[in-house]
């Protein structure tokens, strides 16, 4: 089984930070989200994995993750020239793919459930014979499916029916950024037409296995699953990614400093006459000074924190947080300064790039 990762797209919801990074390599916790897909794969025995890059995303992307030997994965690019759609991505990775099965998986979805279970039911499907399943997808319950593929299940289980963010949904079950495939997507995606929004949609291309009368087989999700694309949904991922990390303090921590709970404290880092309470990690290198560093916080690596207290935040690396009373729900990008200076005359000085946000008490 081979694994088909899409790290394309232009990120135009987490402009600015994506204006100059591709939104799959934000950290959660200091650990790009794609990265936790890719050691998803390799825990569930897919090795082989395939990565759909963008002219956007391509060159960061593969700066990071390499050749994939650091994650003991083996890793090919595919480059997606425009953004077509996700049924065009399996088009383009033909060649990779071959007539193998393969799960494919969205580069900014996060799931706290693996893969393991997953592909373990899909192989169980195929070992108790009858029908061979085509694909097998991951459903979850959603407030409001409208932004979503929605999947219609018939009352013994079967899926009949699904539509790419149908503005009346015949369900709440939205599909989940987790897909598994076998040979026969390759017929579906070639017979599809474009939707509305220009693109080849998986939804459709499944859809035409439903109405070719290949079995379409799902799953319904355990625990959280979130579409990181947004700000507000990034903060929550991070926090829910916290909610499970160990206490570990490599840095250096002096005596009138409080790390209290669990806290990751990364080789290099200094606490120095500060408070840091857990759930938190403080990246390599990073300074924190006459600081308080509160809950569901994620600081980079080579940040300076200095007279300043946070909480709730993503601060990307090398960034200058100093003199500030409280900051608070942010995600701040990398090589950032945020300083109080105290100049008169008295106002903001501010320097953004395009898109950024600025929320004033
Ligand atoms: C895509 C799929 C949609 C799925 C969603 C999950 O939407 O088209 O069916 O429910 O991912 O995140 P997009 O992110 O392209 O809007």
């Amino acid at each position: 089984m081979k694994g088909l990762i899409l790290s394309g797209g232009a990120g135009t919801r987490l402009r600015p930070i994506t204006h100059t990074s591709a939104k799959q390599l934000v950290p959660i916790a200091n650990k790009p989200i794609l990265f936790y897909g890719i050691e998803a794969m390799v825990a569930a025995g897919i090795t082989e994995i395939g990565i759909i890059i963008s002219p956007q995303t391509g060159e960061d992307i593969q700066e990071a993750v390499g050749d994939g030997s650091a994650f003991g994965a083996e890793v090919t690019y595919i480059p997606q020239h425009d953004p077509l759609g996700l049924a065009h991505c399996v088009l383009i990775a033909r060649d990779f793919l071959g007539d193998e099965e393969f799960v494919m998986y969205l580069g900014d979805n996060m799931l706290e459930q693996d893969l393991v279970g997953f592909v373990a039911q899909f192989h169980s499907r195929r070992d108790a014979g009858g029908r061979q399943t085509a694909a097998q997808i991951l459903l979850a319950k959603v407030d409001d499916p409208r932004s979503f593929g929605v999947a219609e299940l018939a009352p013994d289980g079967s899926v009949v029916r699904l539509v790419e963010k149908p503005d009346d949904p015949p369900s709440d079950l939205a599909l989940v950024g987790v897909y598994l495939f076998d040979h026969t997507i390759h017929t579906a995606v070639e017979a599809i037409e474009p939707s509305e929004r220009g693109e080849l949609e998986i939804t459709d291309a499944i859809q035409w296995l439903v109405d070719a009368g290949h079995e379409v087989a799902h799953e319904v999700l355990q625990g959280w699953w979130l579409d990181t694309g947004k700000k507000d949904p990034l903060l929550e991922c991070n926090r829910l990614v916290l909610d499970s990390i160990e206490r570990s303090i490599h840095g250096e921590v002096d005596d009138s400093s409080r790390v209290e709970g669990r806290v990751v404290i990364a080789a290099g880092a200094k606490i120095v006459n500060s408070t840091v309470r857990g759930p938190a990690v403080i990246g390599e290198n990073t300074t924190i000074t006459n600081s308080y560093v509160g809950p569901y916080s994620s600081v980079a690596d080579n940040c300076e924190v200095t007279s300043a207290e946070l909480d709730q935040s993503v601060i990307l690396a090398g960034s200058r947080i100093a003199n500030v009373a409280r900051l608070t729900d942010s995600l701040i990008g990398s090589h950032v300064v945020v300083d109080r200076v105290g100049h008169v005359p008295a106002g903001l000085r501010l320097m953004l790039g395009d898109h950024s946000i600025v929320e004033l008490e």
